[in-house]
């Protein structure tokens, strides 16, 4: 078994190559760096036990000795969708449980990796903006590493319970006013200047070698499905997604790629528009109900359009309704929680089914990137609670308990 010897950086645009070691997020010309990893032939390696992220560190660039940041995350449940699957008639359709992750989104792959290097690299403090997740994981894995923790997070526009975790993990908060757009903007300055803070978001290529691994374990579980369905905001995570299944077919571990289709809502949709007129164009004020992905401004929106297009796949921007109905259908007919980011997966893949671009028959996995809990504040508003008045009660228990 071969250990995985990552041999450089690379930039995307001129290909000019950097030691790995570096902290380095951009190429001297201005282009996103990413690892080239080198063909390995087996996936995993030979410790049966290790779960999760950690299982592909044949395909995870580290520090040799690094003291490796974990809380279990990855080994997520990939769930079928049997109500919802029959009634769209397609042949499976599953969703990939990311909510189940130590903070509750898939944040948690890409962080164990980053912080573990941030920290092998001799890192005090790590920052990074963010719409909640990335900054409720790296809050908690900056604990675990002993590191400083300082994020910053548009006012007023991140979810109760992610609140709940900054508060809980004691980050430090930088709010500013605007959108997650305006925070990026900040925490770029920011790190610029203080080279002591290692910038966490997904600009940091080791956030991305921990966040393919979603694509592992989906390939490992039910083979190469005709379609996997990724919500996106700055287009991190669908490039990480993409990257994962080209190095898997590289190493000859799958013949065949899946299509990628990508949801965006329709208050902040720059790369599905981009996408379907060919023509991209930022967002100055972005807004919709699902407030992780409110991005107008997206970093990675040409590795986004780069993936969708190699896959043959497609890209949709569904509205506030539609994204509302799609939580709930998924709580509703199948029991699954998702915060409202994950669930414009449902509006996208039903879209999709509409416009012949999905067909019946095919395997389509939707990828649920966040727990519902992280709304736990809107959701009572979005969905009331269903409260019994006392007559009501009475008759509810006649019709369901029966008679004595
Ligand atoms: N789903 C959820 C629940 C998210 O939190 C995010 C991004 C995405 C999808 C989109 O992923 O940005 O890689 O395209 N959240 C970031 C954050 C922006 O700050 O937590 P992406």
């Amino acid at each position: 078994m071969r250990r995985c010897e990552p041999n450089a950086l690379v930039c995307d645009k001129c290909g000019r190559r950097y030691p790995v070691f570096e902290n380095r997020l951009r190429c001297e010309c201005g282009g996103l760096l990413h690892f080239e990893i080198k063909s390995i032939k087996n996936l995993t390696s030979q410790k049966p036990k290790i779960r999760g992220v950690w299982k592909y560190k044949n395909f995870i660039p580290i520090p040799k000795n690094a003291e490796i940041i974990s809380m279990g995350e990855g080994a997520t449940p990939l769930i079928r969708l049997k109500r919802i699957g029959d009634m769209l008639k397609l042949k499976d359709l599953f969703i990939k449980l990311e909510g189940s992750n130590p903070t509750g989104s898939f944040k948690d792959r890409g962080m164990t990796v980053a912080v573990t290097a941030a920290k092998a690299m001799g890192a005090r403090a790590v920052i990074s903006a963010s719409t909640g997740n990335t900054a409720a994981s790296m809050s908690a894995y900056a604990r675990r590493a002993g590191l400083q923790a300082i994020v910053v997070v548009p006012k007023g526009k991140i979810a109760g319970g992610k609140v709940s975790q900054l508060a809980l993990y004691g980050a430090a908060v930088l709010e500013v006013i605007g959108s997650f757009d305006n925070a990026m903007k900040k925490v770029l300055e920011l790190s610029e200047r203080y080279r002591g803070f290692y910038l966490m978001n997904s600009i940091n290529p080791w956030r991305i070698e921990g966040q393919k691994t979603v694509a592992f374990e989906i390939v490992e579980e039910i083979g190469v499905p005709d379609w996997i369905v990724v919500p996106v905001g700055n287009g991190g995570n669908i490039f990480s997604i993409w990257k994962g299944l080209n190095e898997l077919r590289s190493a000859g571990i799958i013949e065949n790629l899946p299509r990628i289709l990508a949801v965006q809502a329709s208050g902040a949709s720059p790369i599905a528009n981009a996408f379907q007129t060919g023509k991209y164009a930022d967002i100055s004020s972005p807004s919709t109900v699902a407030s992780a992905i409110n991005i107008g401004r997206p970093v990675h929106w040409e590795r986004a359009i780069k993936a969708i297009k190699e896959s043959s796949g497609q890209a949709v921007a569904v509205n506030d309704d539609n994204i509302l109905k799609s939580q709930l259908d998924l709580a509703r007919s199948e029991g699954i929680g998702v915060e409202s980011a994950s669930a414009v997966t449902l509006a996208g893949l039903r879209r999709a089914l509409e416009e012949e671009w999905i067909e019946k028959g095919e395997r389509v996995v939707l990828i649920g990137t966040g727990n519902a809990l992280k709304e736990a504040d809107q959701i009572p508003n979005r969905f009331p609670l269903n409260i019994l008045q006392s007559g009501e009660g009475l008759e509810i228990f006649r019709k369901l308990g029966g008679e004595m």
